[in-house]
């Protein structure tokens, strides 16, 4: 009998091994089926010998299997901000990054590092004495959400960093002794190959195709199950966060221990010391870029030494010592052959044209968007013209302008429908939504003007109106018919869309041979479902397994409570962020349904046309249907009612600043004072110009004069920016 401890331990070293080369892409020398089965192995012995399993069981191969879904995620703060990067567009301003950079260090040259940006999800992994403990989105930059149990599912990140030269690290390497913390930042990607066979799959279940790796790695690293993270994500490191003991001078020393240590880095690094040769490789990149798995967008260019950096600083958003250079999004032409009028769930007809086939950016493209008839006016785009279409970001490319130089005079111009396609209704020409919001947004503001002034004693100031209402032709058009099929189903799909009721196995597709099937006629029905178990079973691509799964998450979808219910109802000017202030103001349809306009107005950030617009939902037959069929099938219509708190209505809870009277004066350091000034409104400060009796607190910079006095005359707490830098991080300025 072989010795079960001896086993383990050797099963895990083969399992860790064949990780490693896997993450460094080279052969592991064991086939995915041999990795499998040798996992399976070390799982009974684990599981047979917890006695012998005990010691390293948390970095054990195994532990990748994922375990138990988590209830909810937990917010922790970074060890320092995880900023954004200043953004460039051109050669112009690269150089006048890399003059400025030089001026502010008072040197001729400096070093700097170029690497890949990443189209990815950024991550922060910490290690504690080599083991992974904790991996944290961005989340607002401060604060991210703890991901741990998932990221320990993804292989390509080592749950135990190695510190010895293994196979795959090359003889005269250093082996690298691993600092007791040691946390790094990257991106984490789903590979253009894994996020296809993801799709593939999605389509053969039925279910709605991923739009693109970035949100499907985003949307797959948030859930809350770890049994369900896409296999196949990637990890590439491209920076530092704490690290203790931290021996690193440069960014290049640092990424290079990453690598012998069996983290991925950018294999695409160099060093350069001047604009020039920068952008010989940016050049170079941009060329070979498309042949990388997953999609860059840009190239970042860092000040390789960190004492450089660190004399650089940041701004209260982004390093000065770093800058990212922005290709610009891939365009096509192609020739325009159709357009059709889409009905949106709110009857809004959008433009969708139908092209000659074209290769873009990774992918064959036959339709592109042009969002509404003022923009086919504006663009004059016809009928028949070669036309540029570009991909930014998003899956769906967008038709940019026509080709003037290529038109035959056969062009025929785009005429809007004057009836639904689908139902006939003949259409209404209304503002459009962005209008809507503009004039909202001026009732608000005139609104606050008054009772401000009201309060001051004084008759309001006046506010200038939006400009007036453009031509008929610039606006959009509606399908104003509220029975219309087509809207019906836009509305069932997004009802049950992911940040609504989240029913993943009901799917466009679904939805539509479900309706077409005569089983979903009103919105309640798809609550009904499983009254048809025998039915749906006898439809198209619906096996068992199909039935249940979508039956279940239709049974699991009637408590995620008000605010997604909201959501989902397609009540016009309520989005995710508006249901949530009415579910978590009011706490219950009910007390929604009792409340007048003026109360539903009076809501922080909801208003009088919102208000309007849900006063008219819930009076209409239609929408008081839907609501009592809801109330029926037994869906929550309730909400844990919130407390108000000044920075509260984006959920982050209160902040020790709300309510407070701040003055800042003096020379900041780290941040713009126009930027802290805004950081400060946003958490709920009001911030002054002069110190008075009011004053809560003074933010006192180098050089402060007058104020200060004053502020210590008047007994008046005074902050330095060591003090405001470590309250809003939780973090000292090193
Ligand atoms: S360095 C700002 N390097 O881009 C702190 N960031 O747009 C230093 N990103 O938040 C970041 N590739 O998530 C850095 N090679 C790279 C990157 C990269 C992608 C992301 C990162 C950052 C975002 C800013």
């Amino acid at each position: 009998m072989p010795d079960p401890a001896q086993q383990i331990a050797e099963l895990r070293a083969t399992l860790d091994a064949a990780d490693r080369l896997y993450r460094l892409g080279e052969p592991t020398g064991m086939s995915d089926r041999a990795w499998d089965e040798a996992l399976k192995q070390l799982e009974q012995l684990e599981v047979e010998h917890p006695d012998l399993a005990a010691d390293g069981l948390d970095t054990s191969p195994t532990r990748r299997v994922g375990g138990e879904p988590i209830a909810g995620f937990q917010t922790v703060e970074h060890s320092s901000p995880m900023l954004s990067i200043d953004n460039t567009y051109n050669r112009e301003e690269l150089d006048a990054w890399v003059k400025r950079t030089a001026k502010a260090l008072g040197v001729e040259r400096f070093d700097m590092v170029l690497e890949p940006k990443v189209d990815g999800v950024a991550l922060a992994l910490r290690y504690e004495d080599g083991r992974l403990t904790q991996a944290l989105t961005r989340g607002d930059g401060t604060k991210g959400d703890d991901i741990t149990h998932n990221i320990r599912t993804v292989r390509s990140i080592p749950l135990q960093l190695r510190a010895a030269a293994e196979p795959g690290v090359a003889e005269e390497d250093e082996p690298v002794s691993i600092p007791a913390v040691l946390e790094t930042r990257g991106e984490i990607v789903m590979p253009e190959d894994v996020f296809a066979t993801l799709n593939a799959q999605r389509e053969a279940d039925g279910l709605e195709l991923y739009a693109n790796p970035r949100n499907t790695t985003a949307g797959n690293l948030k859930q809350k199950d770890p049994r369900n993270v896409a296999p196949g994500l990637r990890f590439i490191a491209y920076g530092k966060g704490a690290v203790d003991p931290d021996p690193f001078e440069t960014h290049t020393d640092f990424t290079a221990a990453l690598k012998s240590l069996g983290i991925t880095v950018h294999e695409h690094e160099d060093v350069v010391n001047t604009a020039d040769a920068a952008w010989d490789w940016i050049e170079r990149f941009d060329r070979l870029r498309h042949d990388l798995p997953y999609a860059t967008d840009g190239v970042v260019i860092k000040v390789n030494r960190y004492d450089q950096q660190r004399a650089l600083g940041a701004n209260s958003k982004a390093p000065r010592w770093c800058i990212a250079y922005k290709f610009a999004a891939e365009q096509a032409t192609t020739k325009l052959l159709e357009v059709n009028w889409q009905v949106g769930k709110t009857g809004k007809l959008t433009p969708r044209a139908t092209m000659e086939p074209v290769f873009l950016a990774g992918t064959t493209v036959t339709h592109a968007t042009l969002h509404n008839y003022g923009e086919i006016l504006r663009k004059g785009i016809m009928l028949g013209d070669t036309v540029t279409i570009e991909k930014a970001g998003e899956i769906i490319p967008q038709v940019v302008s026509a080709v003037a130089e290529e038109r035959t005079g056969k062009e025929k111009p785009i005429v809007p429908p004057d009836a639904c396609p689908e139902c006939k209704t003949p259409v209404d020409i209304e503002n459009d939504a962005r209008r809507i919001n503009e004039l909202a947004s001026h009732e608000r503001k005139v609104e606050r003007e008054k009772a401000k002034a009201e309060k001051e004693g004084r008759p309001p100031e006046v506010i200038v109106p939006p400009s007036p209402l453009g031509t008929e032709d610039e606006t959009a058009r509606y399908c104003p018919n509220p029975e219309c099929p087509a809207q019906f189903r836009e509305r069932l799909i997004h009802f049950v869309g992911r940040n609504q009721m989240d029913i993943d196995a009901l799917g466009e597709k679904t939805i539509h041979q479900l309706a077409d099937a005569g089983l979903l006629t009103t919105l309640g029905d798809i609550f009904t479902l499983k009254d048809h178990r025998e039915t749906l079973l006898e439809l198209e691509r619906m096996g068992e397994k199909k039935v249940d799964n979508l039956i279940a998450g239709v049974e699991e979808a009637k408590s995620r409570g008000l605010r997604r219910v909201l959501a989902g109802l397609t009540i016009r000017h309520v989005g995710t962020g508006g249901a949530k202030r009415l579910a978590q103001h009011f706490g219950s349809i009910d007390a929604l349904i009792a409340a007048d306009e003026d109360a539903i107005a009076a809501i922080e950030d909801v208003g009088p046309i919102t208000a309007a617009s849900v006063r008219h939902f819930l009076d209409n037959p239609a929408g008081q249907r839907v609501i009592q069929e809801l109330r029926d099938h037994g869906v929550d219509l309730t909400e844990a009612i919130k407390q108000p708190t000044s920075a509260g209505a984006d959920g982050r809870g209160a902040s020790p600043f709300a309510g407070k009277t701040i003055v800042l004066t003096g020379t900041l350091e780290r941040y713009a004072r126009n930027d802290l000034k805004n950081l400060l409104e946003e958490l709920g400060a009001k911030v002054s110009g002069s110190v008075s009796k009011n004053t809560d607190l003074l933010i006192a910079g180098e050089k402060a004069g007058s104020k200060l006095t004053k502020a210590q005359s008047l007994g008046i707490e005074v902050w330095d920016e060591a003090r405001i830098i470590k309250e809003l991080t939780g973090r000292t300025n090193d």
